[in-house]
């Protein structure tokens, strides 16, 4: 990953203030990867978000989730491949979102036939973006999956513990089509557990 340190901490760090609008951009990216399925679940220490969506394969990790400012429209046209969903993605920063509210993202991911795991840290981000302009995710163990999941940890701080009930409250009225259905197309968020 390349990145302007400025760009970070504008747009992933400062930029967001509550875990619903954070959370929101995953679900977003889900729907872009045509799960049909997000689950996402709180603890203490840890929110995890969980897709049955597409997956990544190595260059689709590079040259997409590591690349700061991917124009999806451009890349891959108006509507996602197989269901034909509008692509919610525009700008190619939502991911850098997750840094506002953990300082630790590690995601796993699998297309069906290869799978990837990495972690990325927000102060060993800012180490080296210093030092060489560019970030290594550090390879982590990977999981078994047939899609994405994020697991965010090191929190900041109070403000990323709201209830799962106040969250599925926010999500809802901050992503308008969170139940959805279109043919045999359908999404659907769960948070804990309940259906939002
Ligand atoms: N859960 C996921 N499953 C599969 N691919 C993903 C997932 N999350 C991100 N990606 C890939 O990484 C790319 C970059 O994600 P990111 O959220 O940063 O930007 P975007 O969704 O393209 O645009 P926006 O800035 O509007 O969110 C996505 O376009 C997609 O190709
Ligand atoms: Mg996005």
């Amino acid at each position: 990953m390349s990145i302007d340190l400025r760009i970070l901490n504008h747009l992933g760090i400062q930029l967001y203030s509550n875990v619903a609008a954070v959370l929101s951009e995953a679900v977003a990216n889900a729907w872009d990867a045509e799960a049909t399925q997000v689950a996402i679940d709180l603890t203490p220490e840890t929110i995890t978000i969980t897709d049955n969506g597409s997956g990544m394969d190595r260059s689709q990790i590079n040259e997409r989730f590591l690349n700061v400012g991917y124009d999806k429209r451009r890349e891959e046209g108006d509507c996602t491949p197989n269901k034909c969903r509008p692509h919610m993605g525009r700008k190619g920063i939502g991911k850098l979102s997750l840094f506002s509210v953990a300082d630790v993202v590690d995601v796993y991911t699998s297309n069906g036939s290869e799978k990837h795991a990495f972690r990325m840290e927000i102060d060993k981000i800012r180490r080296s973006i210093e030092a060489r302009g560019t970030y290594f995710p550090e390879p982590i163990a990977s999981r078994e999956l047939k899609g994405t999941q994020i697991v965010l940890s090191a929190l900041k701080r109070k403000r990323v513990m709201r209830t799962a009930e106040a969250l599925r409250k926010r999500l809802a009225r901050r992503f308008s089509i969170i139940t959805y259905k279109r043919g045999d197309d359908s999404f659907d968020v769960v948070i804990n557990g309940h259906r939002v």
